[in-house]
């Protein structure tokens, strides 16, 4: 069948990654999270002791960085050449990182590294911004939403497995106030693409998301493939 790019944005906590990595490993397809490039680049801002308000800074910091995805099973997050997976999910960066990644010149080094990727492949990438402004052509694009408590539930619990206690109310507090700030943005903010299916997987499992996203993508695969026939 033929391959397309899956595009999936939505806020924080909607079900995304989790989401798009399934439906790339249920294809055969390529995952790309670029919110982990964002989150690798101010992990990088933080660790070289710059303040993340300081833009010039952290934006020249951005033009000396290299920052790679290698997806072989398990996303790996490649920055200068060390594995910083595990690092980049850190309070600290998820409490900075949408301060960083509102810098117009620091998304534009992103973006240009993620249009590097070969779509031909076949590839489910996840994002704010990736059926707007990185892939306006996306063969598919979904706008994941859920309601904030059950968002906060989601972290709360994935905050949990990392050995992280927070109180639901700071972590409903720090969804909202990142919500805020990816949407309020200038640069590319946070918002459904006027072509994107809306997905509201507050009452959906993980299974069930994964399903409807596939179906769709059959469709349209099987739709390209009749084109291309005919
Ligand atoms: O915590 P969660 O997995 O929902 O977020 P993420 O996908 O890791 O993204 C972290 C942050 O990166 C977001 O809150 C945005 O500020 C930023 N981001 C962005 O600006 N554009 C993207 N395409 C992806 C992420």
């Amino acid at each position: 069948m033929k391959r397309i790019l899956i595009a999936i944005d939505g806020p924080a906590g909607s079900g995304k990654s989790t989401t798009a990595k399934l439906v790339a490993r249920r294809l055969g397809y390529v995952y790309v999270d670029t919110g982990a490039m964002y989150r690798a680049m101010t992990f990088k801002v933080l660790a070289s002791g710059i303040d993340p308000a300081d833009e010039s800074a952290a934006v020249k910091l951005a033009t000396e960085t290299r920052i790679s995805l290698v997806d072989g099973g398990e996303l790996k997050v490649i920055l200068d050449g060390v594995d910083v997976t595990e690092a980049i999910r850190s309070e600290e960066v998820t409490k900075n990182v949408s301060l960083v990644s509102s810098y117009t010149a620091v998304r534009e080094l992103m973006v240009e590294k993620q249009r590097e990727i070969d779509s031909g492949k076949g590839c489910v990438v996840d994002g704010r911004d990736i059926g707007t402004v990185v892939f306006p052509n996306a063969d598919l694009k979904i706008y994941m939403v859920a309601d904030i408590a059950e968002r906060a539930r989601r972290r709360q619990e994935e905050l949990s497995g990392t050995g992280v206690d927070l109180p639901v109310q700071q972590v409903v507090q720090e969804l909202k106030e990142r919500d805020f700030k990816d949407s309020t943005r200038e640069t590319s903010p946070l918002r459904k693409a006027d072509d994107a299916i809306e997905i509201d997987t507050t009452n959906l499992t993980i299974d069930e998301q994964v399903e409807i996203i596939l179906n769709y993508a059959r469709e349209i695969a099987v739709g390209h493939e009749e084109m291309q026939r005919k």
